[in-house]
This record gives structure tokens, sequence and C-alpha cells, in this order.
């Protein structure tokens, strides 16, 4: 894609997005997210050929025109919106896909605890809410959707509504999660029953008499031990 495809793809998100944005021409020259994120091609060209210190230059000089700090080795996709802008921060080793939207004071920042790959992942189509900050190496599935204030410092599925501190799964695909099916949930009860039956198997079985092997089935709402494979030791 080139340097101007991609800045009219941040346009083009912006008058799709943005119910404010009435004419380009204003966007142009008044959004703070618009601007930063075409200052970024250059400061990111820079920095892949070499230049850093030239890279850090444009970065720096277009922080103190939007407010919105982007280090120049951050890789950002197309058709992505910065609403508002104040006081973003994407980090160096950051990754924003397509089609992501990114509200006023967001953070893509590190925990300070990793060396590297230090800073988040976003897939495409993901949205960060006002305030939100994103911390860490982790990755946030496409389409997921970070609540206004949270703090997100786990890998998330992708579809998933994240809010809180620290940020947890709300939502999947739509469904609440409080909603999701109990019968399939975990019974630890019955976890160990068969936990037990499994060691009078191997207690049977060493002192060598007669042994059974029971499994335990839950049969409409009522418990049923069923024997089977009973036979006698060797
Ligand atoms: C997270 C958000 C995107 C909503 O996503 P959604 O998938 O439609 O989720 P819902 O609105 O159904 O909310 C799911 C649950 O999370 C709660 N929730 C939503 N946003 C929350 C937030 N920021 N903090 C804490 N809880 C939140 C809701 O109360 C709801 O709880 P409940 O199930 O107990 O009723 C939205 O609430 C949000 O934070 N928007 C901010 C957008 C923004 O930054 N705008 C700035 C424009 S300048």
């Amino acid at each position: 894609m080139t340097k101007a495809q991609l800045k009219k793809s941040y346009l083009e998100k912006v008058m799709e997005s943005d119910p404010a944005a009435t004419n380009r021409i204003a966007v142009r020259l008044t959004y703070a997210g618009y601007k930063a994120l075409c200052s970024h091609i250059t400061a990111h060209n820079l920095w892949e050929k070499g230049h850093k210190t030239l890279a850090r230059i444009v970065a720096n000089t277009s922080r103190r025109h939007t407010g919105v700090e982007i280090h120049p080795g951050a890789k950002i996709g197309k058709s992505v919106m910065i609403d508002h802008g104040a006081g973003v921060v994407i980090g160096e080793t950051a990754e924003v896909g397509d089609n992501c939207i990114l509200y006023q004071g967001v953070t893509l920042g590190g925990t300070g605890k990793d060396v590297g790959k230090r800073h988040p992942t976003l897939e495409d189509g993901v949205m960060v809410s006002a305030g939100a900050k994103v911390l860490g190496p982790l990755t946030i599935g496409a389409g997921s959707k970070i609540g206004a204030g949270s703090v997100v410092l786990k890998s998330v599925p992708p579809h998933s509504t994240v809010v809180g501190v620290p940020g947890r799964v709300v939502k999947q695909a739509g469904k609440r999660v409080a909603d999701m099916d109990q019968v399939l949930l975990p019974d630890p009860i019955m976890e160990e029953f068969k936990r037990l039956n499994d060691r009078i198997y191997e207690l049977e079985k060493n002192a060598g008499i007669r042994t059974c092997r029971y499994s335990i089935t839950l049969d409409e709402n009522n418990v049923s031990v069923n024997a089977d494979e009973c036979k006698k030791a060797d």
C-alpha cells in the first residue's frame, strides 16, 4: 500500500466511523488522531530504513502538535482511527491491525517486565475505549472491544468484550459469559469421585484381589454408579 492510499484509508475510516465528521478538509486540518497517523507513516518509514534519530524527531514533532505519542517502530495497519487523540501512547513493539479504533487516553504499553516484543498486538477490527490500558506482549483477538478505563494484562480471544481492572471477558461473540451453558461446566465433585475410584482400582490391583473399575455418570439429576471391567486381578 502506498503512503497516499494509507492516508486515504485513515481519512475514510474517520468519515465512516465518526458522526461528527462532516467534511474531509476539516478532518485533514483539525483531527489530531488522523494527523498523528499520517505523520507516523513517515516516521515508521524512516525507522525501517535505519534513520532512527530522524524518525524520533518526526514522531516527537507530531506528539507536540497532536498529543498522540506513537513510537516510530510501532506497526499500524490500514483504516485505523484514533478518535480525539489526546493522551494516546503506542509503544515501540505494538502492532495495530486493520480497522482498529482507539479513543483518547489509550495506552498500548509494556509492563516493564518484558524485553524484545513487550507491547500488545491488536488483531483486525479491535476497539479500545477511552482511557483503557493494554499492557504487555499480549494479543487482543479480532473484533474485540476493550471497555473504557479497563486495564488488560492477558490475551483476549476474538470477538470478546473486556471490562474492568484487571480486564475480564464479559461477552463473547455477543453472548454474556454468565449466560453460557452451565451443564458443560466442570463438576469438581464428580471429578474427585473418579479420581478416588481410579486409586481404589490401582490399590486392589496391587494387592492382587478381585478388582473392578467403576465409572460414575450423571443421569437425569441422579448419580448412577455403573460397574464395568470387573475381573480377578492377575
Ligand atoms: C465496552 C463497551 C464498548 C460496550 O461493549 P458491549 O459488548 O456492547 O457490552 P455491554 O454494553 O453489553 O456491556 C457488557 C457488560 O459490561 C459492563 N460494562 C460496559 N462497559 C464497561 C466499562 N467501561 N467498565 C466496566 N463495566 C462495563 C456493562 O455494564 C455490562 O455489565 P452487565 O452484564 O452486568 O450488565 C462500552 O461499554 C464502552 O466502554 N464504550 C466506551 C466507548 C468510548 O470510549 N467512547 C469514548 C467516545 S469519546
